[in-house]
């Protein structure tokens, strides 16, 4: 394969680019992780994470994927045939509820349009449905990545609370930690699930949750089995800076680099900065004169835009000429939205000038690829971020 010159353009909506300083610190020596370095690392990392979380509560950390913390969340609170309340926002929200399936729960999945956020109204009207409250958890997706819309979970709070209902509040932040807005104990969230390759600017490998008192409370008559997953014996070696297993010593390293970044930038400047690149993004997109899969502009997603192809010209075209062309990957459709649209990752170590170049590439992808469009998204974007620039100085 050719060498190719400069940097490559990571653009998914997730691994993202890690930030030299990051990988800087990862290529440490590998440390004993039974001695006072690592200790010092672990409580390090698990308080800079409870900031980033905004909890005052435990946070377990896992050498895993996303998906293993998804597992580990149902895993340690529930019971085989125990009912759960979903709702559909995109492929995220599915991948789940598999999990959920495939673990003896009982799930309720309420159905939406790939296009629009949780909405409350319906998380309600199903836990009112619920006289005898045999509905153990309402399981969302914050930032449903596979659609670039966000759900306003403070709302889903407030849903169960109308009704007083008892269920634990089970969310995913893997896509919305350390770019959006999250706050799992103000919006009493009982399971927080995060992941390290997106807003916290690392390579995959890192999972967690953020357990609330209720949820730890649920663990105690908690019947599925856990054993990797088990919290307990997180918790007990967290206590003195340890694991009980070997932990990712070298991704910590990063992970503690990463949080002192997010700390120094400021998490408000951190999501406006997500923010102002989120619509410097769509304001190309409607010059082009493409479609936002997102329906609801109060849903909008400050990680990443997904954009809808014109009808009967397929994704891969533009995704595979902006990587073969243009060194740029840009996210795939996925599950039922395969070829149908392509998604911009704005999130992580991310600038301006980074904006643009992926925008550039976006536009002249279109334009080898032969895909209907008008010009003129990336000078659309960038009169606003100019417009944001003279504002501030
Ligand atoms: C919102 C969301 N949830 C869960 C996952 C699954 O995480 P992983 O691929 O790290 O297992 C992803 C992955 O992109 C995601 O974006």
């Amino acid at each position: 394969m050719a060498l190719k010159s400069g940097r490559h353009f990571l653009q998914v909506p997730g691994p993202t680019n890690v930030p030299e300083r990051v990988l800087r610190a990862m290529a440490a020596p590998t440390v004993d992780h039974r001695g006072p370095t690592f200790q010092s690392l672990a409580f390090d990392v698990l308080r800079g994470l409870a900031s980033v979380l905004r909890t005052s509560h435990p946070v377990v950390l896992f050498p895993a994927s996303g998906t293993g913390a998804w597992e580990a969340a149902l895993a340690n609170t529930l019971s085989p045939g125990d009912r759960v309340l979903m709702y559909e926002t995109g492929h995220f929200s599915t991948l789940w509820k598999k999990i959920a399936d495939s673990l003896g729960l009982k799930v309720q999945f309420l159905p939406g349009d790939w296009r629009h956020g949780v909405d409350a109204g319906q998380i309600e009207q199903a836990l009112t449905e619920d006289a005898e409250q045999t509905i153990k958890a309402v399981c969302v997706v914050h930032n449903e990545t596979s659609t670039g819309v966000t759900s306003d979970i403070a709302a889903v709070r407030r849903a169960i609370d109308a009704v007083r209902h008892p269920a634990l509040l089970l969310v995913d932040t893997i896509s919305s930690l350390g770019s959006i807005d999250y706050r799992h104990d103000e919006w009493g969230v009982d399971v927080t699930v995060g992941a390290s390759q997106k807003g916290l600017m690392l390579p995959p490998g890192l999972s967690l949750n953020a357990v609330s008192d209720k949820a730890l409370a649920a663990k105690r008559s908690a019947q599925l089995p856990v054993s990797y997953w088990d919290w307990e014996p997180v918790l007990a070696a967290n206590e003195k800076g340890f694991f009980p297993y070997t932990p990712a010593t070298n991704l910590l390293f990063g992970l503690r680099e990463a949080l002192v970044m997010l700390e120094t930038e400021g998490l408000e400047n951190v999501f406006a900065r997500h923010a102002r690149h989120a619509e410097a993004t769509r304001r190309a997109v409607r010059a082009w004169r493409l479609e936002l899969l997102c329906a609801n502009p109060a849903e909008y997603s400050s990680a990443l835009t997904a954009v809808m192809m014109p009808e009967g010209q397929d994704a891969s075209t533009l995704i595979e000429t902006a990587l073969g062309s243009f060194d740029l990957s840009l996210g795939v459709g996925l599950g039922r939205l395969a070829g149908k649209v392509f998604r911009i990752g704005h999130l992580g170590d991310f600038n301006d000038l980074t904006l643009l170049g992926t925008l550039g590439g976006v536009e002249m992808g279109l334009a080898a690829a032969g895909i209907q469009h008008q010009r003129g998204g990336v000078d659309a974007a960038m009169m606003y971020l100019a417009d944001c620039a003279r504002a501030v100085s």
